[in-house]
């Protein structure tokens, strides 16, 4: 199918979902996705020695279970919105405590983690600062916060590859709808700054094909389809796709994969900071003024919930 047909398989529309979805084959998906970007996302991950983390938006644990075999001295505490990703994290890393919760509206007390982490989650949230307001508040004094998060406009095909590029915006275009940033990762390091972080760092996270080393081409090509056809059920429900589009976008991608030449890259922006430990500057009376109130902050969780501390 040529790039011009293109638009007659895309769709209208609608309303939000997460694009994602659940289930089997998402929880596969994301183990297979987490051990194929391993090597991008963690390396120099800058945990120091042990201590407590907490993962926002865990899903069904792949992240954690590749810390718990690289970074022993840490107990692991995840939180994650989905119920059947929440049971599936407690089969796949046993050793960690892991809570259904908004990562909004965390069920811990103040001061709790000495490193807190996200991976893939803010591209998927209506309003990450105010995410990372509640991710600092249960952060300890000089804790860190490391979040791995997504730019979309920077995936590409060389030579383009319209079908595609073309599914691409659609799948952004998406995500927009449903009130995510498929963008969030350039706006990180202004994020922090806005929450009072120090140390702000950010570095570029490469997923680069090359045609040197095809295992690992095929492998992250494999995981670039996996990646857009997992958009493909919520993107036809909320009409950014029609049925039987996906067999198409198949079809590229069986003929990519020998064709050697056509190479592709996509970046994310690793953010890494701290919560400072120095206290807030005490006014003449001797009281201590409180930091300004962030916008779009949500409410602290509820004491009266009931909802136990998880460790
Ligand atoms: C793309 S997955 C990434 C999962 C995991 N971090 C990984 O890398 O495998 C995004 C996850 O964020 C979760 N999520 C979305 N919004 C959330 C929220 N407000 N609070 C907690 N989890 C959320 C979803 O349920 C999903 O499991």
């Amino acid at each position: 199918m040529s790039g011009t047909e293109w638009p007659h398989i895309l769709g209208r529309v609608s309303g939000p979902e997460y694009i994602h979805g659940f289930g089997a084959v998402e929880e596969q998906r994301l183990r297979d996705q987490a051990k194929t970007l391993a090597p991008v996302v963690f390396e120099d991950y800058p945990l120091p020695s042990g201590g407590r983390l907490l993962e926002l938006g865990c899903g069904v644990g792949a992240e954690l279970e590749l810390l718990a075999e690289s970074h022993p001295r840490w107990d692991l505490v995840g939180v994650d919105i989905s119920d059947s990703h929440v049971a599936a994290a407690h089969a796949h890393v046993p050793g960690a405590v892991v809570t259904r919760a908004d990562a909004a509206r965390l069920p811990f007390p103040d001061d709790a983690f000495d490193a807190v982490i996200t991976v893939w989650l803010l591209e998927h949230v209506p309003d990450p600062v105010a995410l990372l307001a509640e991710a600092r508040r249960v952060l300890r004094p000089g804790g860190v916060l490391i979040c791995s998060e997504v730019d979309n406009d920077t995936f590409r095909f060389t030579p383009d590859q319209p079908l595609i590029s073309q599914w691409w915006d659609s799948f952004c275009h998406h995500q927009m709808t449903a009130g995510g940033d498929p963008y969030v990762g350039r706006r990180l390091a202004r994020i922090a700054d806005l929450l009072a972080f120090v140390d702000i760092e950010t570095r570029d996270l490469a997923v680069v094909s090359s045609r040197e080393r095809s295992q690992e081409r095929d492998e992250l090509l494999a995981y670039v389809r996996d990646l857009l056809l997992s958009g493909a059920e919520s993107m036809i429900a909320t009409g950014h796709a029609v049925p039987g589009s996906t067999q198409a976008l198949e079809e590229v991608f069986d003929r990519l994969t020998g064709e050697s030449e056509v190479e592709f890259e996509y970046h994310a922006v690793r953010l890494t900071c701290r919560k400072p430990v120095s206290r807030p500057p005490v006014r003449d009376d001797g009281v201590a003024e409180a930091p300004p109130p962030v916008e779009g902050r949500p409410d602290r969780p509820d004491e009266d919930s009931g909802r136990p501390a998880q460790w």
